[in-house]
């Protein structure tokens, strides 16, 4: 046996993990008022009538906190919280075994709730509307359906393609709830909570600066801060200051308004190759050699959001902003 085989655990000690960075309760959690509000609300009502919550829908781009609200629901309503994916749960007792191990008060929280299979779907209507299943017992011509009470629960389904839900699942969700973009004052609020957490030292500069270069996502703030204070410990500094992050972050290729290599090689790749566009999402994927459902989850809705590239019903067009930020002459003559 090779000595230096060390299991997973012994290497993770020291990590702080997603998780600790996480806000536990609502009043932690910052940006996104209006959500944060009517969940507030809605959780406070449903807590004076000693019912479940209502089953919550949370939709938007990757990496906004998703995750993070379904736990904070779970512990504010003093359930558990079980957490699954829509590819996960492949046949029917996948689901069958999870609603079972339900207690009163818990949060199923199902992530990219838009790829549940169709079958799956039909099991989980009368779970979320009267808190039973029917499940089939036996084969052939002997078999028997039989009807299982649950207990009350909510479901809390994410999704980044809230268009992708059939709409007789949407239905039976209570409270929607659309996650934006955070605005740079919040992303630098996080920042310096992260911070503390981690126990690093940052100028208030250097917070706003890891902010405006996180396009909106605390997901990518909490990754860029990580990294800016592995230089600043490698080159032994004890606080991080503007200069230190702007550098680190030039190291990252990581450029003032957040955009990274595969961000600039998807608008370049629109206006050297496709003249600016228009151009089908397909078209630029296979051109760039990336994913078109990671562009289309992942890239463009950022681009979109601040006015890089337009969608038209011919494709995707890079704007004059793109060009300007790029460096590159503006000629579009139709
Ligand atoms: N960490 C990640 N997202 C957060 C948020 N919205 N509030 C506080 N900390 C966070």
């Amino acid at each position: 046996m090779d000595e230096r085989v060390v299991s997973a655990e012994s290497t993770e000690t020291e990590e702080i993990t997603e998780q600790q960075l996480r806000p536990a309760l609502l009043k932690e959690y910052i940006g996104q008022d209006e959500v944060k509000d009517n969940l507030s609300i809605f959780m406070k009502a449903a807590k004076l009538r000693q019912e479940a919550l209502d089953h919550v829908l949370l939709y938007g781009p990757p990496g906004l906190g998703k995750t993070t609200l379904a736990a904070i629901i779970a512990q504010e309503m003093g359930g558990q919280i079980k957490t699954t994916a829509g590819p996960a749960i492949e046949r029917a007792g996948d689901l069958a075994a999870i609603l079972t191990s339900l207690e009163p008060g818990d949060v199923l929280f199902i992530d990219e709730i838009h790829r549940l299979n169709r079958v799956i779907e039909e099991i989980l209507y009368p779970a979320m509307e009267d808190f039973c299943i029917d499940i089939v017992i036996g084969k052939g011509p002997t078999a028997r359906s039989v009807r299982l009470d649950l207990p009350p629960f909510t479901l809390v389904g994410a999704t980044t393609k809230a268009g992708m839900i059939s709409a007789p699942l949407r239905d039976r969700f209570g409270v929607l709830s659309r996650l934006d973009y955070y605005k740079p004052d919040d992303l630098a609020k996080i920042i310096h909570r992260s911070a503390q957490v981690f126990d690093v030292e940052l100028t208030k500069d250097a917070e706003v600066e890891i902010a405006r270069r996180s396009r909106g996502t605390p997901r990518i703030a909490n990754r860029l801060l990580k990294r800016v204070r592995d230089f600043a410990q490698v080159d032994g500094h004890d606080s991080i200051s503007l200069d230190l992050a702007k550098h680190a972050l030039e190291r990252l290729q990581v450029d003032p308004l957040g955009l990274d290599h595969i961000d600039e090689k998807l608008i370049k790749g629109i206006i050297h190759r496709f003249n600016g566009g228009p151009v089908g999402i397909e078209t630029i994927a296979a051109s760039i050699g990336e994913e078109s459902d990671t562009i289309e989850e992942v890239y463009e809705p950022y681009l979109l959001q601040i006015g890089f590239i337009q969608r038209t019903p011919r494709g995707r067009v890079a704007t004059q902003s793109s060009y300007t930020h790029f460096g590159l002459e503006y000629r579009k003559d139709g």
